[in-house]
């Protein structure tokens, strides 16, 4: 496997001063935290993180898989973020802030610290939230998001940032699930020049239910009209002027839940995947420094959204942490023409880019020569996450925005990992392109049978992680029974359950790995993860659907788009129904569950127990030839008729 591949070695001016500025650095790491794994966490904790009191153990697994790291110790993230860098920082810029209509802001982290105070006395003084309080955030890139979150580490409260693409529908499904106590959201805000709204949503939600709401605070960004319920809305940019700017930060404890993240899994119903204190930013801080290398004047850019883990790890926690200066970026890379994003680069100098491969096959499909236009020189380490990214992509990337300079970091991870798994470090990595390389320090990655036993070379088996690490999932909010089947109910290892990510992997001769993408029920659109029994569940609320299907088919830019079989019931007849079925999936999910591919279909293609082949149904979305034995299908017929229909589509 792959010995064919071109290898890139790390640019040598850039691996001279570089954290980990070599293999052999790489392996003395990974080789201490395999010795000593405890004794490597330790000393990376110490050095770290500003504690104000002690932890008294490590790694505690007596509930195993329910971790404990550095229990007892007590912290505060908005400290870690923000306070201990006023003493040599205060004025350096700790968001760069950019509006979509160009406008800048730089916010020093004296200033941060302000704002972050400001609404954390506000939340907790005017809307009394405490320790412990979940608070929704359904929020456009602005600074606010980023106050509203370090105040609610600040307080103690639990952040639940929902994607601003989600409907109504799954925003209240989101705010019932975690009992939050009050959303904070914004009017709306700029995409392409022109206003957008997002408080509207948040109204049809909480008509819908949410009742466990006892306030809404309203940003004002964009403007424009919104509806106002007396009592319930809160206009902040009114309430924060009197605010005090001093609020003093609760010691939380190391396990204290940190946020919670909705993300999709292989069935229904979304998963609040519950992060920790300690672990969580000890890692969001680690990653920042091996994987992105940033020093103290760089200019860091992720292109995520808050809504998303990236978005989070990478634009507030992660930078704040390591006391850089993050980009926070509220429109879109190709207005007004693709080459916004290089523009930004030239204007602000940026040093590090981390985007989503979906993006750079914009990019590069929309602005081959884009890049060429502007000052890149500023770039040192590019980065890519969210799914595998395809050679043509990398190498465009490589050679025309980084000038065959930069290193590529293909960072692998999850929300659920809280940080980056497996990634090449920038310099030390010799990189094959589309390849996430080698686990980081301290991250025991093996590619498994469910039995535990490892595959072998250029065999494709489940990626596990087969150690806990500091900054993994805790918990699904409300539902340990799930988080432990979720997680730690696919593989074993030395007779212990380990955590199986859902992705495949496999690795080769020289030990690179090389991730193949996910073997459950869960697609990719544009690095965004949708279960597919989500989008079911969705679809089956129509009244004249009877059974419904859904599988990802490959799409050149979006990664993989969403194909659906639909059969109706009886007597039914729908002309049109994939804008039908589409409305639906906007009003039910977002416009991100929308589908490219809806079809009729006479039957699913089940067998004699009733089980629907989605192998098929892959096979036929991709027109791919059948290859595998239909005659145990309780109707092989229905097959061909499938086809049929699926080429006329
Ligand atoms: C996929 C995003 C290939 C993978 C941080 C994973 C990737 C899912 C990569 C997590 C990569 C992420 N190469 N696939 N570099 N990074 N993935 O939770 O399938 O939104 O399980 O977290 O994205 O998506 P999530």
């Amino acid at each position: 496997m792959s010995t064919d591949k071109k290898i890139y070695q790390p640019n040598p001016t850039f691996a001279k001063d570089a954290v980990i500025p070599s293999m052999d650095d790489y392996w003395k790491l990974q080789n201490r935290a395999i010795e000593d794994y405890e004794g490597f966490w330790q000393a990376f904790a110490d050095e770290k993180i500003d504690w104000l009191s002690a932890y008294n153990k490590v790694l505690d697994e007596s509930e195993a898989p329910f971790y404990k790291w550095f229990t007892e110790g007590r912290l505060n993230v908005s400290n870690q973020c923000i306070d201990r860098h006023l003493a040599d920082k205060a004025h350096k810029t700790a968001i760069l802030f950019e509006g979509d209509r160009g406008e800048v802001e730089y916010i020093s982290y004296a200033q941060l610290s302000l704002h972050v105070n400001k609404m954390a006395n506000l939340l907790r003084h005017e809307f009394n939230v405490t320790k412990g309080d979940r608070v929704v955030l359904y929020m456009p890139m602005i600074p606010e998001a980023a106050y509203a979150m370090l105040a609610c580490a600040r307080i103690g409260a639990i952040h639940s940032i929902v994607f601003g693409g989600f409907s109504a529908e799954a925003l209240k499904d989101r705010i019932e699930d975690a009992e939050a106590k009050i959303v904070i959201t914004a009017d709306g805000a700029y995409r392409k020049g022109k206003p957008y709204m997002l408080k509207q949503v948040v109204d049809d939600a909480l008509d819908q239910g949410g009742d466990s709401i006892e306030a809404v605070l309203v940003v004002k960004r964009n403007n424009e009209p919104t509806k106002w319920v007396e009592g319930r809305d809160h206009n902040y940019n009114e309430l924060i002027v009197s605010q005090h700017a001093e609020c003093p930060f609760e010691a939380m404890e190391s396990e204290d839940p940190l946020f919670l993240l909705y993300t999709s899994g292989s069935t229904g119903k979304p998963k609040g995947v519950q992060h920790s204190t300690a672990g969580y930013i000890l890692w969001a801080q680690m990653t920042m420094e091996w994987v992105f290398d940033v020093r103290d004047d760089d200019i860091f850019w992720c292109t995520a959204d808050i809504g998303w883990i990236t978005g989070h790890t990478y634009i507030i926690y992660g930078p704040l942490a390591a006391g850089t200066t993050t980009v926070m970026f509220e429109g879109v890379p190709t207005y007004p023409d693709a080459g916004r994003a290089w523009k930004m680069v030239q204007d602000h100098k940026i040093t590090q880019f981390y985007t989503a491969p979906t993006a750079i096959r914009v990019l590069h499909k929309m602005g081959e020569h884009e890049p060429k236009k502007y000052d890149l020189s500023s770039l040192k380490v590019l980065g890519t996450v969210g799914e595998p990214i395809d050679p043509p992509a990398w190498e465009w990337y490589y050679e025309t925005v980084g000038n065959s300079h930069c290193a590529i970091v293909d960072t692998w991870w999850q929300t659920e990992t809280g940080g980056h798994m497996i990634s090449p470090l920038p310099g030390a990595t010799p990189i094959k392109p589309a390849c996430a390389t080698f686990a980081l320090p301290g991250i025991i990655a093996e590619i498994i049978d469910p039995d535990g036993t490892p595959k072998e070379v250029g065999e494709t088996g489940l990626l596990c992680i087969t150690k806990p690490w500091p900054a993994m999932i805790r918990n699904i909010w409300g539902d340990p029974e799930r988080y432990v089947k979720a997680y730690f109910g696919d593989a074993v290892k030395d007779g212990k359950p380990v955590y199986f990510s859902g992705d495949g992997a496999v690795l080769d001769e020289d030990g690179y790995i090389t991730i193949t993408g996910r073997v459950d029920d869960v697609i990719n659109v544009s690095g965004h993860r949708m279960g597919t029994a989500e989008i079911e569940a969705a679809v089956k609320r129509d009244d004249t659907v009877a059974e419904v299907a859904v599988v990802g088919r490959p799409h050149d830019i979006k990664g993989e788009s969403i194909f659906i079989y639909i059969v109706l019931k009886e007597g039914h007849i729908n002309l049109d129904i994939k804008n039908h079925i589409n409305e639906l999936l906007a009003t039910e999910i977002g416009n991100i569950a929308k589908a490219d591919h809806i079809i009729e279909v006479p039957g699913l293609p089940k067998t004699r127990s009733g089980k629907i082949m989605r192998r098929i149904l892959r096979s036929v979305a991709k027109h791919e030839e059948i290859t595998q034995d239909i005659s145990t299908l309780e109707d092989p017929s229905i097959v061909e008729q499938i086809i049929t229909k699926a080429r006329e589509a």
